[in-house]
């Protein structure tokens, strides 16, 4: 049975699409059959894994929301076999609007991902940066979220935000919802605001932060233009090697 996590922060340009797609290629690679959810209208994640958005015109997570369409029509193979997409385009900008007279339209993602359960070890959803439908039904078909925060002044900011959304969602569309981790992405150990930074998260998430570290590193942020996740791309450099570290804890805290 799938373990379904969404990637959150309504913050933007904190490695939510960076995390998606480098935890969901590791977790492939360590042999657990992944499956990749984009559910941001920008595609980053389509593309960062090689996708060619007109290879999934008409067959992507919007008609799966808007359409009622079988998800299991929309996924997409990539270079890494135990791991598949269901992909995004900008279609999906207009999903928020056209699902808000539409009946069930917070639980349609969990409809459709609850079809798939069976078929993948992990299914991991990249949410847009806002708290808006798509992330609702990121969270409403989730069993965790993962939060990545950027080790920067305010990082924490918005996240009270997040944190009532969550609540107001475990009390009426999904009860089970927990907090699978908090990530810190684009540390540098060298700067005292990061530091600073990650005492003050650490103080107040606890033993909820992952001990993994992902560190600013260049080849994370050239092997989206190659369409690779990192390990594909530098299976050598820091961030490969922090990737493995995260991917390595989320097993073992998902272990029984
Ligand atoms: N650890 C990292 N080191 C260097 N660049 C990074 C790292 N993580 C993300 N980036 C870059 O930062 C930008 C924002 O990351 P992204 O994952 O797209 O954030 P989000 O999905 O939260 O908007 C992207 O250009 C990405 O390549
Ligand atoms: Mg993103």
């Amino acid at each position: 049975m799938a373990k379904i996590i969404a990637l959150t922060n309504q913050k933007g340009g904190v490695g939510k699409t960076t995390t998606t797609v480098n935890l969901g290629a590791c977790l492939a690679v360590a042999g657990k059959k992944v499956l990749l959810v984009d559910l941001d209208p920008q595609g980053n994640a389509s593309v960062a894994l090689g996708l060619d958005p007109e290879s999934f015109e008409g067959k992507s997570v919007y008609q799966v929301l808007v359409d009622n369409m079988s998800i299991k029509k929309t996924l997409c193979a990539t270079e890494i076999d135990t791991l598949f997409v269901c992909p995004a385009d900008k279609d999906l900008v207009g999903a928020e609007i056209e699902l808000v007279g539409a009946m069930s339209r917070e639980t349609r993602l969990k409809k459709a991902l609850d079809s798939l359960r069976e078929d993948f070890d992990y299914i991991l959803i990249d949410c847009p940066p806002s708290l808006g439908l798509l992330t609702l039904n990121g969270l409403t078909a989730s069993d965790s979220y993962l939060v990545p925060m950027q080790t920067e002044y305010f990082a924490m900011e918005g996240l009270s935000q997040l944190i009532n959304t969550v609540h107001l969602i475990k009390g009426q569309l999904n009860e089970r919802l927990e907090l699978e981790g908090v990530l810190l992405t684009m540390f540098d150990g060298r700067n005292n605001l990061h530091k600073q930074v990650l005492q003050e998260i650490n103080e107040h998430f606890k033993e909820k932060v992952f001990k993994s570290i992902i560190p600013r590193n260049v080849k994370l942020s050239e092997c989206p233009s190659f369409g690779k996740p990192v390990i594909l791309y530098d299976v050598d450099s820091k961030g490969a090697e922090s990737y493995f570290a995260l991917a390595k804890e989320v097993l073992v805290r998902n272990f029984s």
